[in-house]
């Protein structure tokens, strides 16, 4: 790996997309489905350009081979995550195949047999971790957990708590995320969700809010309906709670980065409590999408303060502002275990402000709603 030259990897991709990202993608996938037309159906019924989310993420993560050890818990995951579409450790060469094929297209004289070998390079190791993982599951496990849509509740205009019910129990972890596919209403496109409760029945509770343009947002918040039904991904993710701790929490949520934080809080309350701050950070006073559950859980459990930061609604009386200043401000968290989600800009500016503030890094971990 010491040899692969990511910076060279960027120069090119970057020097590709110069075509235009949908042209790039469109080469990418007509290779892909007339050379191996068996993957056709793995993928969306409709693949308009706009929605192509494989090409951007496979160069996004080969080109970052230089962190494959940090990487690889993710990479794990997503191999596991990909039995879902029915990717086997075959389908990997292809799509490296189509990869390469379609840099190299458009590359043109700049094409080098470096280049070549880098890319070949790195997509290897990147396909290695996932398929790797992918074979070591249990062939017990399924690809996929199948469920039924029990109640939406439609909270603003844009944003509805779901609640999904499994055939059999989903073996995530409080915090982590699974990936939902609408099969009745949307077929074949998947979006990642998180929990809002901790695991342990058949009942799952998810957050989803309407995303401009997002078709199974678009569908779980404006169409579904009692009895439609999911299909659920395994789990995803490393924001859980760290079993040799007994530090204090702190978590911080914006918007529906809430979901994992209530899994987490329900799991704490099913192993016993622990001293816990919950703040919930929002732009106005309608964004308080869950307000009546944030007041019942802190009438509830005698270990959890909730605090609701309001950055932009005069009529709020309580603490005023972004929410990673307002947490900043309220105290030295240095001593707890931090958990952050939300936007991406929302984390960054909370993650850094908390390490500017004294919090060490290892004990901070986050989860955000951006792209791979
Ligand atoms: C190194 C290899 C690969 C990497 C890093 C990778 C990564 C990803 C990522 C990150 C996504 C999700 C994008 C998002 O939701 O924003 C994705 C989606 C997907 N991947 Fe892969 N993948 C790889 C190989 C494969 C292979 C071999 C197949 C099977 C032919 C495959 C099939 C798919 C499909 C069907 C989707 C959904 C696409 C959509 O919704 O439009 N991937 N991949």
């Amino acid at each position: 790996m010491a040899d692969i030259d990511t910076a060279g990897l960027k120069a090119n991709f970057g020097e590709v997309a110069g075509h235009g990202p949908d042209v790039v993608a469109q080469y990418f996938y007509s290779y892909l489905f007339l050379r191996y037309p068996e993957t056709r159906d793995m993928f969306p019924p409709s693949m308009a350009k706009q929605r192509d989310r494989l090409v951007g993420a496979l160069v996004r993560i080969v080109t970052n081979v230089d962190n494959i050890a940090e990487l690889v818990p993710y990479l794990e995951d997503l191999g596991r995550d990909h039995r879902k579409f029915g990717a086997l450790s075959a389908h990997y060469p292809a799509v490296g195949e189509a990869l390469i094929t379609t840099l190299r297209h458009f590359s043109g004289d700049s094409w080098t047999e470096k280049l070549h070998d880098d890319w070949a390079a790195a997509y290897g190791l990147v396909a290695a971790t996932m398929s790797g993982a992918a074979e070591k599951v249990d062939a017990s496990e399924p690809a996929w957990w199948d469920a039924d849509i029990t109640e939406v509740d439609l909270r603003t205009f844009d944003l509805a708590v779901l609640k999904v019910r499994t055939e059999t129990p989903h073996p995530y972890v409080a915090g982590q995320s699974i990936s939902v596919e609408p099969s009745t209403l949307r077929p074949r496109e998947w979006r990642l969700y998180t929990p809002a409760n901790a695991p342990g029945g058949l009942e799952i509770e998810l957050h989803v809010r309407l995303i401009d343009g997002g078709p199974v947002s678009t569908a779980l918040v404006r169409s579904a309906a009692p009895g439609d039904k999911l299909r659920l991904g395994p789990p995803f993710g490393q924001m859980v709670l760290d079993p040799a701790s007994r530090r204090p929490l702190l978590l911080v949520g914006g918007s529906t980065g809430l979901a994992p934080l209530k899994a987490v809080i329900d799991q704490l309350a099913r192993d016993g409590g622990r001293p816990t701050h919950l703040y919930f950070g929002a732009r106005s006073v309608r964004e308080i999408y869950d307000r009546k559950d944030l007041d019942l859980l802190a009438e509830r459990y005698p270990w959890l303060t909730v605090v609701i930061a309001i950055s932009d609604d005069i009529r709020w009386k309580g603490p005023r502002g972004v929410v990673g200043k307002v947490v900043a401000n309220a105290g030295d968290w240095s001593s707890h275990d931090v958990m952050v989600c939300g936007s991406p800009a929302m984390v960054k500016f909370t993650v850094a402000t908390l390490i500017a503030s004294g919090v060490p890094e290892n004990q901070i971990k986050f989860e955000d709603f951006g792209d791979a």
